[in-house]
């Protein structure tokens, strides 16, 4: 397995990764931004992506984007082919992103907003934390991307305080501080899945019971 910084020669790849994407959350049944092969493109070509394949076959994909003039960056469309998964490639393609991230905007704090428990434990044992929207980029084109979204109704509802998705930043400077200090003992930093699991439930039941009672 190849996990690689994209570049303008993977373009071929950019309709399959948009498909894997809308297709893994229809079964999923959750709600995603949806890209388009251009955009997944442009960010080959600017070396904003990371790709992993088996030979020729597309196995995983991430890219970067730029918020608030790059005081805040997020690595976001996470895909792993469902012929590749649980074996640890989206860890080991969110490790290969983040250090890309950080190399790349050595001062913009790293962002993320999911659903996936899988993603926020990933996230955790990299350093992220848990944040309210209001500690995330404010740029509105950002949030912008959760327009075709499923769940936008709940965003709007909420006027961008919270949704379905959890915000997790890491923040540079605060890390760099904590681990000069020794304040994270690695324990702390780990955070549980179930709790993750849980927290997306209860989420899920006030949300959307409340969606249906609308309907009713
Ligand atoms: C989510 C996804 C990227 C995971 O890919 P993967 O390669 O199977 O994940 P990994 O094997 O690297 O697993 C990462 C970690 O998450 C854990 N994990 C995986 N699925 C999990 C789940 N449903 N609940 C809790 N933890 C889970 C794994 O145990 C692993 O932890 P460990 O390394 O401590 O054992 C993949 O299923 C996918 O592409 N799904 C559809 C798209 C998606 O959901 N993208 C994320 C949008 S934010």
């Amino acid at each position: 397995m190849e996990i690689i910084i994209a570049n303008k020669s993977h373009a071929g790849y950019a309709q399959y990764i948009c498909d894997t994407i809308a297709e893994s959350a229809k079964v999923r049944g959750t709600g995603i931004a949806k890209r388009t092969p251009e955009y997944v493109i442009t960010k080959m070509e600017n070396g904003n992506a990371v790709i992993a394949l088996d030979g020729e076959k597309f196995a995983g994909f991430c890219y970067i984007e730029a918020w608030g003039h790059g005081k805040f960056v997020a690595n976001s469309g996470l895909i792993v082919h469902p012929d590749f998964r649980g074996s640890g490639l989206a860890r080991q393609i969110k490790e290969a992103i983040f250090k890309h991230s950080r190399e790349k905007y050595p001062d913009a704090k790293v962002f993320g907003i999911t659903t996936g428990p899988a993603v926020m434990k990933i996230n955790s044992d990299l350093g992220y934390r848990p944040v309210t929207f209001s500690d995330l980029t404010d740029d509105p084109n950002f949030w912008k991307g959760c327009q075709t979204c499923r769940n936008y109704d709940i965003l709007q509802r909420t006027e961008q305080k919270m949704c379905l998705c959890t915000g997790m930043l890491y923040d540079p400077a605060k890390e760099e501080k904590k681990k000069a200090a020794g304040a994270v003992k690695e324990e702390e930093k780990k955070m549980n899945p179930k709790a993750f699991t849980r927290l997306k439930s209860i989420k899920e039941h006030l949300f959307l019971k409340k969606d249906k009672k609308k309907d009713e």
